[in-house]
Formats: C-alpha cells, structure tokens, sequence
C-alpha cells in the first residue's frame, strides 16, 4: 500500500486526516514540530487504528532536515497542514507568518521535487473568497484582497503551487476548507486551542464547561436570517475524508489539471444564533451569551457549493452540525 506523508499529521485537521488514512490502508508517515499540538496526539491515533503512525519532529523551515524522510520512505503524496493559523496572530507578527507558512512550502516542494515526489494536497481556505459576491461559493468565484496575513499566506501557497505545477512534474490539489469543527466520535482526538479560543465552537464549548463566563456574539446586525453571521460548518471527519479521496486522485492520476481546486462544506450556512441553539439541544445545555458589536475583519455570510467535490473527487459531507456540536461537546467534557 502507499506511503503517504501528513505534515502538521498532529494537529487539529491533520491527526483525524492520518486516522482517515490509515482506515483505508495507507501507510502514513507524520512531520510535525508540536507548535500548536501535543506528542500525546499520536496515542490518541494509535488508539483508535491499532496502528502507530511513524512520526519525525521536523520543523519544515529546515530544509535539510526534510530530505532524510524522503529517503528513508517511499512516499507516494504529501498532505500539507503544517502551518500557523491564528487570523489575529498573523496581523501583530506578519513576518512570522511569511516564513512559517511559505517557506515551510517551499522548501517541502523542492525537497519533493528532488526525490521524485509530484503529489501534493495543500489545506487552502474559504478566506481566499473574502465576502464573495454571490452564494453558495463555487470555485470559480473570484480570490478578493486577503484580509489578512494569515489569509495572504493561502493565496500564496496557492499561487506558488499553480506556477510550480505549470513547469515542473508537480501535480497539486487545493482543498479550500469551509469551518472545520467537532472531534472523533472516539473523542481520542479533537480540537486543542491554546489560551482563549478565536473560533466559534471551541469559545462555545468552553463557556457551556464554565471555563469561560460568557460567550460574545460578534453582531447582529448582518443582512442574514437573524442577524448574525452565516458560515458553512463542516464536520472534521468528513473533512477529513476528502482529503484521501483527493490523495487518491493524485495517485491514480485521475486529474484533469496539474493544479486543481475543491471547496470542502456542507453546503449548509448555519447564524451564530443557530450554532447556539443547536449546540444546547445536542449538548443539553443552557449557553450563557450576549450580543457585541461586530469583529473587525468578519464577513457576512459564507457556504459552499460543494456540487464540483460531489461530481468529480466523489466526497460528500454526511455528518450533521448536530453531530458535529455533540462531538465537540463530548470532547470539551473529556479535557482537564
Ligand atoms: C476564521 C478566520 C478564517 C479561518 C477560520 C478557520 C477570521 C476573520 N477568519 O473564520 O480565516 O480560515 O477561522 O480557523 O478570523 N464568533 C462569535 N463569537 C466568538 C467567535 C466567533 O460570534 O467568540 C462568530 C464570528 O463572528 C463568525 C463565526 O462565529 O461569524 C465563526 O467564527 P470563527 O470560528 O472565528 O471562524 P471564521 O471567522 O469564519
């Protein structure tokens, strides 16, 4: 069966992708520094497979430190997490968002490159439709200014993957990710948000468990059904799963372009008001929460239109939001 190479194979993403992996028979090989993640993540992994993955504490902004996995293993694609994620973060340190997250990507496709390796699945975002002009988004829809450095570093991950796939053997696929939220059913693996969580569910989760006083919720004032604003929330697992479905396209060289782009949602947008609601049935709670003015850098409204990763990676999402809030609940109640 083929190797697979997983960067950031510890994290949020990563560690359930890796699980999804290994589910179908691939052999993974995980690259991850423990930047935002802990060791005992890969416990977590082995317990529910039954299979240890092989791991190398690896910063990807070494190059030479790179090449050494790529001889000791015959990887057939790489899935590429590894990379900084905090939208506030990026904007106080621009710089280190540069260089964590595009020189991570450069010197791995080099390194690829070198050792004859031309699969790569990139973790691309929505971020990069901005406030799109119509909706549900497709991929066809246009890249707006980035809002952000964070956001910037996606653009030009992107980029350097289409100039590089137009001269080189490389073959790339993008997945643009609607929001990522829940845990494995198992709840060995999930969601570790460091200090005061910025994402919506984590915030919500650790408020229902007391951790926080209080929810705030970021306007409702938004041309949308209730007023607050719309996103598309996407089980991890099913997440997950695209991304073997779009290794395996890669592999079986079933693509249509050396560079290539799928929006991974639901298709579903859910309000702030409709996460809350949903989350006090599937949790049987009572969320404590007020309304605030609106955060800087928000959009209004943002869901996918999944019809092009239905038709041609044949993946579709089929957990519910409900399933999805139960998880991350069930999740929050097992940490410390
Ligand atoms: C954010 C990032 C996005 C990134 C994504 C995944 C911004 C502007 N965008 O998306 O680039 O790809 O995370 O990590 O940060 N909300 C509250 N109260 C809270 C937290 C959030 O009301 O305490 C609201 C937000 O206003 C938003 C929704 O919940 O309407 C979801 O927020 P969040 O989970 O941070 O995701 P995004 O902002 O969509």
């Amino acid at each position: 069966m083929h190797t697979i190479l997983v960067t950031g194979g510890l994290g949020f993403i990563g560690s359930h992708t890796v699980v999804a992996l290994q589910e179908q028979g691939y052999e993974v090989v995980i690259i991850d520094n423990l930047s935002n993640t802990r060791l005992s993540v890969l416990d977590g992994i082995t317990a529910i497979t039954g299979k240890k993955p092989i791991y190398y504490n690896i910063d990807l902004k070494e190059k030479v430190a790179i090449t050494p996995v790529f001889k000791n293993h015959q990887i057939a694609g790489v899935i590429h997490f590894a990379a900084s994620k905090a939208v506030g973060e990026s904007v106080e340190k621009p710089l280190l968002y540069y260089q964590n997250n595009l020189t991570s990507l450069v010197n791995l496709l080099q390194v690829m490159l070198e050792n004859n390796c031309s699969n790569i699945i990139f973790s691309s975002s929505c971020t990069v439709y901005g406030q799109a002009d119509a909706l549900p988004i497709t991929e066809t829809a246009p890249i707006k200014p980035a809002e952000s450095p964070y956001g910037n570093t996606k653009q030009i991950g992107e980029e350097i993957l289409f100039d590089t796939t137009k001269v080189t053997a490389l073959k790339a696929i993008a997945l643009r990710y609607f929001n990522p939220i829940g845990a494995h059913k198992s709840v060995l693996i999930g969601e570790l948000p460091l200090g005061v969580p910025q994402n919506l569910i984590p915030f919500v989760t650790q408020t229902a468990a007391g951790i926080r006083a209080e929810l705030s919720v970021f306007g409702d004032d938004y041309p949308t059904i209730d007023g607050t604003a719309v996103r598309d929330y996407i089980h991890v697992v099913d997440l997950a799963k695209a991304h073997v479905k779009a290794v395996e396209r890669l592999i079986t060289k079933k693509q249509n372009d050396a560079f290539e782009v799928f929006n991974v949602g639901t298709g579903k947008g859910s309000s702030v008001l409709e996460v809350i609601k949903a989350f006090e049935k599937a949790s049987n709670t009572k969320l404590n929460y007020k309304i605030v003015g609106r955060r800087a850098g928000d959009i209004t409204s943002a869901y996918a239109d999944t019809t092009k990763a239905n038709k041609v990676l044949g993946w579709k999402a089929h957990l519910s939001l409900e399933e999805a809030l139960a998880s991350a609940w069930e999740w929050q109640l097992k940490q410390e």
